[in-house]
């Protein structure tokens, strides 16, 4: 009886695979697996990157505003900031600037002085210029070195993956302006 059951149990299973073929191919149109090679896509390969950030809240052209004041006058936490800042090749603004770091920070920490940090890296040197890659991170500010993650790209950053090491160099704590090392290690193609 057990086998007769099971024999019946393994017909209706073969009937309804024919009947309703696993492909779905009407289903699935809007995506397919394409081959790696069609993309033309070369070696993957390891970059590094320095510059300096400049977050520049005084004078009379600020590169960072806050756009939400914290709501408790208590802490800075729910504060957020919108910036375009600078990227240049040395520690002095008037350095040659390589692209902007637009985007917004925002104090996401009750008990640290701790940002979240949402920035597109747009560049605008060379062979990087029109690129960009997106960092996502949690940024304690007075640790030495902070870890964020790059979690994609555009243009030569395509795929791209990896982590910014960002360490302060100067802060002035009247105006709150800061310049910060960023270093990136980016996998990319
Ligand atoms: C903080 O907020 C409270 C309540 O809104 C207010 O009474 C106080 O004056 C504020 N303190 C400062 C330093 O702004
Ligand atoms: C970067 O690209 C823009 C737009 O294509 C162009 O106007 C600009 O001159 C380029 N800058 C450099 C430094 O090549």
């Amino acid at each position: 009886m057990a086998k007769l059951t099971f024999q019946i149990f393994t017909i209706s299973i073969l009937l309804f695979l024919i009947a309703f073929p696993a492909t779905g191919e009407e289903e699935h149109m809007f995506g397919k697996s394409i081959n790696r090679k069609s993309m033309t896509l070369k070696k993957e390969k390891l970059s590094h990157f320095r510059f300096f950030w400049h977050d520049v809240l005084s004078g009379s052209k600020p590169t960072s505003m806050m756009v939400i004041p914290p709501p408790k006058n208590t802490s800075s936490f729910g504060q957020m900031n919108m910036i375009d800042n600078a990227l240049t090749l040395g520690p002095k603004l008037s350095s040659k600037i390589v692209g902007r770091a637009q985007g917004f920070y925002a104090s996401a920490s009750q008990n640290d002085v701790g940002l979240m940090m949402v920035m597109n890296f747009a560049f605008i040197e060379g062979k990087y210029n029109g690129s960009t890659f997106t960092i996502l991170g949690r940024n304690l500010v007075f640790e030495k070195v902070r870890e964020m993650a790059i979690i994609g790209g555009s243009g030569l950053f395509r795929f791209a993956r990896g982590y910014v090491q960002a360490s302060t160099h100067s802060w002035d704590f009247k105006t709150g302006d800061a310049t910060v090392q960023y270093d990136a290690y980016v996998l990319h193609y």
